[in-house]
């Protein structure tokens, strides 16, 4: 089945109802990170520039139906008229008279911003009445929030039965890098899975497994694999209770002839802090008072050869305690080669999902990624095979 796309739709004249994402992280009342802004940028000016009136319909935060100040979509107005160079006339409701107030006074080039969705209690329940009551502002409903779509709310699915639908710019750039990635690769295909805690990411590894040639564990999660091994792994992060599940996947990797990648050799401190004292030592010999906290160099020269090996790479978390120095080690050092072999033309680098961002800005490689995602919870549950509600609709429609 196919999606329609913005760039395949006659929006001359047309009010085009756009979900974007703008959750961004605020401090002390200003944006911390626009990056999900400028993404979006493409899609607003196309549609202005076929002569459409970009809607936007978006959440901040998770107010749960009620009204919270903080979490007004008004404090975002005046950055978001300088990333579109246009006006932007915020609503202050997103449906009902103030909304149509903005309807009736905006003109050609210009955007109306409507408002939290999650404001409205309707949002979440995915309430069909609250998605024709925003159906009623528009001609069009354009899903730009691949990032959002793992929700399947009014503002993300329920349009989509009232509306003409399509993929914005952002999320055909999404999708086209995890079909990259995930449905016809070039092969081999490594992925690097990091991050605290296996729980968290049970159904992405049997998942993935069963895709990919060879998984990089790292991160505190490496750590439950180990002990699962019998490894000594001292006062390291540890999911004791799933051990079961750790050998349970190793076991399906080597069913999938999927090559499994765990440390050899670690750092070790005694505590997490700043500039702590370090050793290495190899990855079954972390003494009593020891914690792992990142992958050792003889790891990073394994990862390096696998990435070395490979013509895709997917990644999705931190190999080690990244955020603190020195544990951001083993993750900058396989990043960079992987921006390298990708600035080469030997690599399609797809990131996303959480920590994963911060880790590759830390390390300075994010513009030289194939693609990095700006999706957190979706882009993990894309991971995980699942139907994304915001994108299934796009098909349906
Ligand atoms: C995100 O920040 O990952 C998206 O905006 C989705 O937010 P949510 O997890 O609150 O639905």
């Amino acid at each position: 089945m196919s999606r329609k796309t913005l760039c395949q739709i006659d929006l001359h004249g047309k009010r085009v109802l756009t979900r974007v994402d703008l959750n961004v992280p605020m401090v002390d009342g200003k944006i911390a990170d626009a990056t999900r802004i400028e993404k979006i940028v493409p899609t607003i000016n196309e549609i202005t520039k076929k002569g459409g009136i970009p809607i936007l319909l978006a959440h901040m935060g998770r107010p749960k139906g009620k009204r919270h100040q903080n979490l007004s979509l008004s404090q975002l107005q005046a950055d978001l008229q300088t990333y579109f160079k246009s006006k932007v006339i915020f609503a202050a409701e997103c449906i009902g008279p103030s909304a149509e107030t903005a309807l009736q006074i905006v003109k050609k080039g210009e955007i109306i911003l409507l408002e939290n969705t999650r404001f409205y209690p309707g949002e979440e329940e995915n309430d069909p009445k609250f998605a024709a009551s925003l159906a009623a502002l528009a001609d069009i409903f354009c899903n730009d929030a691949f990032s959002a779509s793992h929700r399947a709310h009014a503002s993300t699915s329920g349009l989509a039965k009232y509306l003409p639908s399509c993929a914005g710019k952002l999320m055909v750039a999404e999708l086209k890098a995890l079909e990259s990635v995930l449905d016809q690769p070039e092969r081999p295909v490594v992925t690097v899975v990091g991050g605290a805690k296996i729980s968290t990411k049970i159904a992405l590894l049997e998942n993935l497994i069963e895709k990919v040639d060879c998984i990089i564990i790292g991160g505190a999660m490496a750590n439950t694999f180990l002990f699962s091994k019998g490894f000594n792994v001292g006062r390291s992060l540890v999911e004791e209770s799933l051990k079961p599940t750790a050998l349970k996947i190793l076991k399906k990797a080597e069913k999938y002839s999927c090559k499994v990648i765990l440390p050899t050799d670690v750092i070790i401190a005694k505590e997490l802090s700043h500039n702590t004292p370090t050793s290495v030592v190899s990855a079954n010999e972390c003494p009593e008072n020891y914690m792992i906290l990142d992958a050792g160099p003889s790891t990073v020269d394994i990862i390096k050869q696998c990435i070395n090996s490979s013509k895709t790479l997917l990644w999705n978390g931190p190999l080690g305690a990244f955020e603190v120095f020195p544990f951001d080690e083993a993750t900058i050092q396989a990043a960079k080669y992987a921006s390298l072999r990708t600035k080469n033309g030997d690599l399609i680098s797809v990131a996303g999902g959480g920590d994963t961002v911060a880790a590759l800005n830390k390390a300075g490689v994010t513009d030289s990624f194939t693609y990095v995602s700006t999706a957190g919870g979706a882009f993990l549950e894309w991971l995980e095979g699942k139907e994304l509600p915001g994108v299934a609709c796009l098909t349906e429609n």
